[in-house]
């Protein structure tokens, strides 16, 4: 979808569809006035009369309106102006956006930035509502291509506005980038993503944009260099696993990189700690850490961002055989660290904890992973915060903050040294699970103790990263709260 801005006067547009916001209690927008008054007062009867719905995210077309050259305008509901805030903002836009792709419409000119309220800027608003928009606009085809008749999303959106806002537009195009590609993996089934076809993409991605360099190990590399418990996991699938090595060099040679590690787990059956048919059904999303990861790489070289950032993926398939690895197995991770494999099911950490231990070669300035770790951090958190656990609280400001100001929130828990004795083995330096009691931060403290000497971080996207139920499929989260992260320190 190309975005564009325009700032001819709102009657001499000619488009589709106006797309115009009202709240209960707030005053009309420059664009709402302005069709007002060449409509003869229309909005404001309209209004009067409540046939234009303020509660959050309605929405309603209104044709034949008289002194526009748009065909129509859809009126977005915000609610209570004084509850306005940037998460509300976010809610609206979607639901104006989803309206859009789902109408058949060729064009449509949006003016919803032009709400204020809080202390927000302009710019942010109309970055906002245009990742919103974008994102609403996303429709899974790759297996199940459009009808003839099913209307099709939009090719193109313009925003109201001129020069001023041409930078934040750009940075909603980024972002939307990272969030398309990091959904349209995430939402691929099983068969089709595995690790060889993550390489793959990761290859088209060096391909497409400048400064990026890829380094893609295969099983053989991987056991030269010790990764038994990432090379564990994969053992019982016939995929074969990868470790995906992508490299964007925006800044100084000397600059240390940030490092994103993302959880590419192509699908989780649990291995011989099978998993309930019930708990497998979504498991192809098990690779949504890798595809957010992938997704923040794309709208940072998309960007040309000027920082160094490195991006690495675990890709495995865990999967139950003859040859899997057992509940029970001591493995000896590249680290040298030994791990109890107490239920192969808990494979994220283990394939992670090898990634960040070959991650310290890049002296990462500070590394990050990504993950569908936990079950327990869905029952935690729900869907709307991901969880964030950080041994460095100004690394984990700074991504809660990042988050914040895109709505991808992150919620921090904590990583105290009460809870890693949960993890002791009579066998093992470790086991791989800390059994019932706070599972989500058990495992974040298994990943911990491969990056004692990072400024680290972890993000459990096990509830945000995809939605479950009627609309199901993946949100690209949390492109937004990485982007946002990469954005705030290439300044
Ligand atoms: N990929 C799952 C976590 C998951 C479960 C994400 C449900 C989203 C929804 C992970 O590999 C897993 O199976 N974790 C186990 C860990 C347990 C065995 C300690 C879990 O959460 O049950
Ligand atoms: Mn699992
Ligand atoms: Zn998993």
């Amino acid at each position: 979808m190309k975005l564009a801005l325009e700032d001819r006067a709102i009657h001499a547009i000619q488009s589709d569809c106006l797309v115009i916001g009202f709240t209960e209690g707030g005053a009309m927008t420059p664009s709402a006035r302005h069709i007002d008054a060449v409509s003869g007062g229309t909005i404001g009867r309209l209004l009067e009369s409540r046939d234009i719905q303020t509660a959050i995210g309605k929405t309603q077309f209104l044709h034949g309106l008289p002194g526009l050259a748009a065909s129509r305008v859809l009126v977005v509901g915000f609610g209570k102006q004084d509850k306005l805030d940037l998460p509300r903002f976010d809610r609206a836009c979607l639901a104006a956006g989803r309206a859009l792709r789902d109408h058949p419409l060729g064009s449509c000119h949006v003016c919803l930035h032009e709400l204020e309220f809080g202390a927000t800027e302009p710019g942010q608003r109309l970055r906002q509502a245009a990742l919103a928009i974008h994102r609403a606009n996303y429709l899974y085809t790759v297996t199940k291509p459009l009808k003839e008749d099913s209307p099709v999303p939009l090719a193109a959106a313009t925003f109201q506005g001129g020069a001023s806002l041409q930078s934040a537009l750009d940075q909603a195009a980024g972002f939307a980038l990272g969030y398309e590609k990091a959904r349209m993996l995430g939402d691929l089934p099983p068969n089709i993503c595995n690790p060889a076809y993550l390489a793959q993409e990761a290859a088209a991605i060096a391909g497409q944009f400048a400064r990026v360099e890829l380094e893609v190990l295969e099983e053989e590399a991987m056991a030269g260099l010790g990764m038994d418990a990432l090379l564990g996991v994969s053992r019982g699938s016939a995929n074969r696993a990868r470790l995906i090595v992508l490299t964007y060099s925006g800044g100084p040679p000397d600059q240390r990189p940030v490092v994103l590690v993302g959880k590419g787990i192509t699908f989780d059956s649990g291995g011989l700690s099978l998993k309930s048919g019930e708990n497998m059904m979504q498991m192809k999303y098990d690779m949504c850490g890798a595809a957010g990861v992938l997704g923040a790489f794309v709208a940072c070289a998309r960007m040309q961002l000027a920082l160094n950032l490195v991006c690495v993926v675990a890709a495995a398939e865990n999967m139950p055989d003859g040859d899997a690895y057992r509940p029970g197995d001591v493995i000896t991770s590249m680290s040298g660290k030994t791990i109890e494999v107490l239920n192969t099911d808990a494979e994220g950490r283990l394939v992670l904890c090898d990634a960040l231990t070959y991650s310290e070669r890049f002296r990462p300035d500070v590394i990050i992973d990504v993950a569908t770790l936990t079950g327990a951090c869905v029952i935690a958190l729900g869907h709307h915060a991901s969880g964030l656990i950080s041994n460095d609280d100004r690394l984990a400001a700074e991504l809660l903050a990042a988050g914040d100001s895109v709505v991808d929130r992150a919620w921090r828990l904590p990583l105290w040294e009460e809870y890693q004795t949960q993890l002791d083995s009579p066998f093992a330096d470790m086991k791989n699970v800390g059994g019932m009691p706070a599972g989500v931060l058990t495992a974040g403290c298994f990943l911990s103790r491969f990056a004692e000497e990072q400024r680290w971080a972890h993000l459990d996207v096990a509830g945000s990263a995809w939605k479950w139920g009627s609309d199901e499929g993946a949100t690209g989260r949390p492109v937004g709260l990485l982007t946002q992260f990469l954005v705030n320190r290439a300044g």
